[in-house]
C-alpha cells in the first residue's frame, strides 16, 4: 500500500511538472495572494478567476490595502464573480489579519479556519501551499478525483467525508504542490464527464479505471430541486433620465445595488402597486422583456417593466449611466442594467 501511495504521488507530481497550466498564482509564496486566489477559485472557473485575481491584487496589493478599503470598492472588483459573501468575508478577514494579527496570517489548518470565509477546502489549500502543512485541500473536484482513484461507490455527502483517506495520500514533502497537481488533474484529465483516462498519469493506480467504472463514480446524489421564482423588475426613470436604485439590506446578495424586484407581481399593474407601496407615484410605460438567472437553489424568471417617476419617496437614490456603472450590481439583473446603460429608456 505504501509503495502504491508513493507511486501515485510520484506519477502525479511528474505529470504536474511537465503539464501544469500557466496560472498567475502558480509558484506564489505570499499567503495573502494565495488566500485571495483560493477564495476566488472556490466557486469560480479558473479562466474567469485569472483576470479578477490580477485586478484585485492591483487594487489591493497586500492585506493592509484590503483591510483599509471601502466595502463598496471590494464588491465592485468582485462584480460578476458571484457568491458575494466571499468578498465580504475576505474584507472582514483582512481586517482581522491586518489589525489584530499585525499582518500575519495564521499558518495552520485550524488557525486559518477561524478566519471568516475560510472553510475546510481553503484552509487546506492555504496551509499546504503557503505553509507546507500536510493537509488535503478537499473540494468537489478533488472528491471526484479521489473517489475515482479509490473506487468509492457510495454517494459522498460532502468532500470532508473523504478527509482521512485524502490525508493518507498527501506527501510530507511539498503537500502544496501535490494538492495543486491533484487540482490540475481534476481540471484537465479527471473531468466530470468523459474523463480522459487515456492521458491520465495515475490510471494504473486508479480503481475506477481498472474496473471500468469511471462514468458511475462519483455516484450522484438525488437531484437538487431548485425553486422557481417569478419576479417583476422595475426601472423607474426620473425627469433627468436617471434610474432608481436601492441597496439590498438583507438576505441573498446583501450590499449589492439593484432595481426594485417584486416576487408576487405578474403584470405591469402589479408592479405599479408594489412601487406605490414603497411610496412612489409612477406612470407605467411598457414591458421591457424577460430574463432568467439561475442561482444554486433558486431561479429568477424576471419580467422587466419601465416606469416614469412622478413622485419618489424622500431620500430615493437615482443614478445616471456613469453612476450605475460605478455600482456593484448582481449579474442576475444585467439584462435590465444593460437596457438602461444602452440608452433604451432615453425616449421617455
Ligand atoms: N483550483 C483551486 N485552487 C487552485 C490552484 N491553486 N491551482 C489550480 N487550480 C485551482
Amino acid at each position: 500500500m505504501i509503495e502504491k501511495i508513493a507511486a501515485f504521488q510520484n506519477a502525479l507530481l511528474k505529470w504536474h511538472l511537465s503539464s501544469a497550466r500557466d496560472l498567475p498564482w502558480r509558484g506564489e509564496e505570499d499567503p495573502y495572494k494565495i488566500w485571495i486566489s483560493e477564495i476566488m477559485l472556490q466557486q469560480t472557473r479558473t479562466e474567469t478567476v485569472k483576470g479578477y485575481y490580477q485586478r484585485f491584487l492591483q487594487a489591493f496589493p497586500n492585506v493592509f490595502a484590503l483591510a483599509n478599503a471601502e466595502e463598496s470598492e471590494v464588491l465592485k472588483l468582485w462584480e460578476g464573480l458571484g457568491y458575494y459573501s466571499r468578498a465580504r468575508n475576505l474584507h472582514a478577514a483582512a481586517k482581522i489579519v491586518a489589525y489584530q494579527r499585525k499582518g500575519n496570517f495564521p499558518c495552520t489548518f485550524e488557525g486559518l479556519k477561524e478566519l471568516p470565509g475560510v472553510g475546510d477546502y481553503a484552509a487546506g489549500a492555504i496551509a499546504s501551499i503557503a505553509f507546507g502543512a500536510k493537509e488535503p485541500a478537499l473540494d468537489g473536484n478533488q472528491a471526484r478525483v479521489l473517489s475515482r482513484v479509490l473506487g468509492i461507490t457510495e454517494v459522498i455527502k460532502s468532500p470532508a467525508a473523504l478527509y482521512d483517506r485524502a490525508l493518507a495520500l498527501v506527501p510530507k514533502g511539498d503537500p502544496g504542490e501535490y494538492n495543486q497537481a491533484l487540482m490540475g488533474l481534476g481540471a484537465m484529465i479527471c473531468v466530470p464527464k468523459n474523463p480522459k483516462c487515456g492521458s491520465c498519469p495515475v490510471r494504473e493506480m486508479c480503481i475506477s479505471f481498472r474496473e471500468g467504472m469511471q462514468s458511475e463514480i462519483p455516484k450522484k446524489p438525488e437531484k437538487l430541486k431548485r425553486r422557481m421564482e417569478k419576479r417583476a423588475v422595475a426601472l423607474v426613470i426620473d425627469d433627468k433620465g436617471r434610474v432608481f436604485v436601492q441597496k439590498r439590506t438583507g438576505g441573498m446578495l446583501i450590499g449589492l445595488w439593484e432595481f426594485p424586484g417584486f416576487t408576487d407581481a405578474r403584470t405591469i399593474k402589479d408592479a405599479e402597486v408594489c412601487l406605490e407601496e414603497m411610496g412612489f407615484l409612477v406612470e407605467p410605460i411598457r414591458e421591457i422583456g424577460n430574463a432568467k438567472h439561475v442561482f444554486t437553489h433558486l431561479e429568477w424568471h424576471m419580467t422587466g417593466y419601465l416606469f416614469r417617476s412622478v413622485r419618489a419617496p424622500e431620500s430615493s437614490v437615482f443614478e445616471d449611466k456613469a453612476g450605475v456603472l460605478a455600482l456593484a450590481m448582481p449579474t442576475a439583473i444585467k439584462a435590465y442594467r444593460d437596457y438602461y446603460l444602452e440608452g433604451k429608456t432615453d425616449d421617455i
